[in-house]
């Protein structure tokens, strides 16, 4: 089983947060199955909360990479720099890359294939819009981010896919469990029939998943874990929904 449960911290954190969050998370956890679990911190963090979750084998991995290897990229960081401190995977393509520094499926495509030259794991984050779910265009908009972004990456050895519709992250609002899970199912299809060379591992759900909602989502045959944002910035929060999932799942 790889990587099912994603915490991405985006802009948030200090060494004290890190402290304090182990704690609550290790307090809470009732499992032993840590390398499900993954945190994405701030990449400046991944040293020092590698040296403070050392007992459990939590995977760590980044939020973002660049698209080149080295080079005058002031501010930038490369994949190969994140698998040097030990990092299992990267997010990529998040729906707050793709508005707010303005990343384009080509450029995610670099990146997903910089991930694979650094066997670092890629998770690709798709999703559509609020106008496009309400005018029913959700499964071609995906289908084309998909074909956009792989085109040019289609022998990665790993990849996950975070279905992740922009209008229900942070919001509170979620689509309904179940077309959550045909909209898996269309990712799966997709992938598999388009690009038969890419080792598709997971297709994760994102977009305010809390403890209440969880058992709701992994229930869903097609939804094979989440990567969650506001929840898993309560330790606590995040072991309650790991629970979840391993009562439903493992
Ligand atoms: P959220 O964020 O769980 O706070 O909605 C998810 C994400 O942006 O990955």
């Amino acid at each position: 089983m790889s990587l099912c449960l994603v915490a991405n911290w985006k802009l948030n954190g200090s060494k004290e947060f890190n402290h304090q969050w182990a704690l609550e998370f290790l307090r809470n956890f009732n499992g032993n199955n840590f390398s499900i679990l993954g945190i994405a911190p701030a990449s400046l963090y991944i040293d020092h909360l590698k040296t403070i979750l050392t007992d459990c084998d939590i995977e760590i991995g980044s939020q973002n990479i660049d698209l080149e290897e080295t080079g005058a990229r002031t501010g930038e960081i490369s994949a190969s720099m994140i698998k040097e401190l030990g990092c299992a995977f990267s997010i990529i393509g998040h729906s707050e890359r793709r508005m707010l520094f303005h990343e384009t499926n080509q450029m995610i495509c670099q990146k997903l294939i910089q991930a694979d030259n650094n066997s670092v794991i890629p998770i690709l984050c798709i999703g559509e819009s609020a106008e496009e779910n309400q005018s029913n265009n959700t499964f071609n908009v995906l289908e084309q981010q998909i074909i956009e972004a792989l085109e040019n990456a289609n022998e990665l050895s790993a990849l996950i896919i975070a279905y992740e519709p922009v209008w229900a992250i942070g919001s509170g609002k979620t689509p309904k469990p179940e077309e959550i899970n045909s909209v898996h199912e269309m990712i799966k299809d997709v992938v598999q029939s388009r690009f038969p060379k890419i080792g598709l591992e997971s297709v994760l759900y994102g977009g305010s998943v809390n403890f209440k909602n969880a058992s709701s989502l992994f229930e869903q045959k097609n939804v094979d874990g989440a990567l969650i944002g506001g929840a898993s910035l309560d330790g606590r929060e995040f072991a309650l929904i790991a629970n979840v999932f391993n009562e439903l799942r493992v």
